[in-house]
């Protein structure tokens, strides 16, 4: 008989294609997702870390469950992803009603782990073991079944786009990241895996694909991932020139790392869509330095300016900390001066986190709660105008937009910017077609268009354009 399982996702892309793998390795073992987890014979919280908030909401909803459990004591209880690397055992002690703590470097194993206590072998299950010489196992195998699309059961996956991860963990040691700590050290997958998955997707359907890393610049860089040693822009090339993949993106960069070979693809490669999320973090050199970005404001202006160059009406974002300990408010001041001087079409903003096993958390200096909502409000403020005019910048263009969802006569999509567009249409496009639409409306955070006639969409801006903006 078919078992149930609900699995809900916290975090980043890593996270959502990891529940993905976990899903298709539970099908092979005649589990089906599930939307609800009332109807649900295994739950499965696959967490993030990234800050306090993130983990408190993974302890809260396990209090939740206690209840549920104590209803019906066969259901079974697991927690993957960082706060289970981080908190291991220790979640077992505040929540004895969870079955299975599963690593990040774990989660290929599962099917066994549930067969084991299955049997009976063993009352609850730790795994969060980091192997040294841990490489991730080919599971692109597991995509192939028998030539059809993969399982997405819960409904929840899209089947035109999807994440490939090239590979998992950082050797980067931001001072403030919890991410070497619940990911590892940073492990390339092989090209010839890469490339195998990305062509069963395409052949399955899917038009659009984001290779995910934590820092993908670094990829094939610090562990053999092939005879030849390829870089991530050799990568992206192979990738791009699958047929049939209409649209290909990447995340996540270090500005550090942005080479002139890299930034030479988004000239290149047609597919490669005009967006990069490059995230910054802060505005001041000496907050950069506590940071150990590695880069200064200067370089990262440089490189924006290369990436101008190199793709005219390329869409950027970002990522900020404010409050980092140490802050000043000259510190702050000379964010937000960066935040005008770039101009991007979106970002995403928080307020510095203490997280366990990094040095920023033993720095004396912190700045107060108070005075860091402050600083997010008026950064966001800012923010939201430079999204806003950026936005407005589209109107009366024609771009392209892939189709993501339709609500009735409403379409919903994404431009190669990455801008979500909304349409009115006669007929229901199918999610993943592209149209032509002509901008006419912009909010901070969309746009709204209308069909326009075939071969008036311009894939590529030209050089006085700019593109909308985005969060
Ligand atoms: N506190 C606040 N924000 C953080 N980020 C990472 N670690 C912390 C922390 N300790 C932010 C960074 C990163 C994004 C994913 O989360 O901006 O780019
Ligand atoms: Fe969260 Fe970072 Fe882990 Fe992703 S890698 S789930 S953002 S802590």
């Amino acid at each position: 008989m078919a078992k149930h399982v609900y699995i809900k996702t916290f975090g980043c892309q890593m996270n959502e294609r990891d529940s993905e793998i976990i899903e298709q390795l539970l099908a092979g073992s005649g589990y089906i997702g599930v939307a609800d987890p009332g109807s649900a014979d295994l739950i499965l919280l696959n967490t993030c870390s990234i800050r306090a908030k993130a983990e408190q909401k993974v302890y809260s909803l396990l209090g939740q469950l206690r209840e549920e459990k104590s209803r019906r004591p066969g259901l079974r209880i697991g927690v993957a992803g960082c706060v289970a690397q981080q908190e291991g055992e220790e979640i077992f002690r505040r929540m004895p009603h969870v079955d299975i703590v599963l690593g990040t470097q774990q989660i290929y194993r599962l099917p066994d782990i549930l067969a084991s206590l299955e049997k009976g072998d063993t009352q609850r299950e730790l795994a969060v073991d980091m192997e040294q010489d841990f490489a991730i196992p080919p599971f692109q195998k597991l995509l192939r079944g028998d030539g059809r699309r993969p399982p997405s059961p819960a409904g929840t996956n899209c089947d035109y786009k999807k994440f490939v991860t090239i590979m998992q963990g950082c050797n980067n040691y931001c001072s403030y990241c919890v991410v070497p700590s619940t990911r590892g050290r940073e492990i390339s997958r092989p090209v010839a895996d890469i490339l195998e998955e990305a062509r069963l997707l395409v052949a399955q359907g899917v038009r659009e694909i984001t290779l995910l890393g934590q820092n993908v610049n670094s990829y094939g860089r610090t562990n053999p991932v092939a005879t030849q040693p390829v870089s991530f822009a050799g990568l992206l090339r192979q990738v791009a020139a699958i047929p049939g993949l209409a649209r290909l993106r990447f995340t996540t960069s270090n500005p550090r790392d942005l080479s002139e070979e890299l930034m030479q693809c988004f000239a290149d490669l047609d597919n490669l869509c005009p967006q990069l999320h490059l995230p910054v973090q802060s505005g001041s050199n000496r907050i950069l330095a506590r940071m150990n970005r590695k880069y200064t404001v200067e370089t990262y202006l440089d490189r924006v300016a290369a990436l101008r160059r190199y793709r005219p009406g390329i869409a950027l974002t970002t990522d900020i900390i404010v409050g980092f300990p140490g802050e000043t408010d000259e510190d702050f001041e000379a964010t937000m001066e960066l935040l005008r001087t770039v101009r991007f079409h979106g970002s995403f903003s928080f307020k510095y986190s203490d997280r366990p096993n990094t040095r920023s958390a033993g720095f004396a200096d912190k700045v107060p709660e108070e005075i860091k909502s402050a600083r997010l409000q008026r950064f966001q403020q800012l923010q939201d105008e430079i999204s806003l005019e950026r936005n407005k910048e589209y109107i009366g263009k024609t771009v392209e937009v892939m189709v993501e969802s339709c609500s009735g006569q409403e379409v919903k999509g994404r431009t190669a910017t990455n801008h979500v567009v909304h349409f009115c249409s006669d007929r229901q496009p199918a999610a993943g077609e592209q149209l032509a639409v002509r901008i006419v409306h912009a909010g901070k955070h969309s746009l709204r268009g209308e069909p326009a006639a075939r071969g008036q969409e311009r894939t590529r801006p030209g050089p006085h354009e700019t593109s909308g903006g985005h969060r």
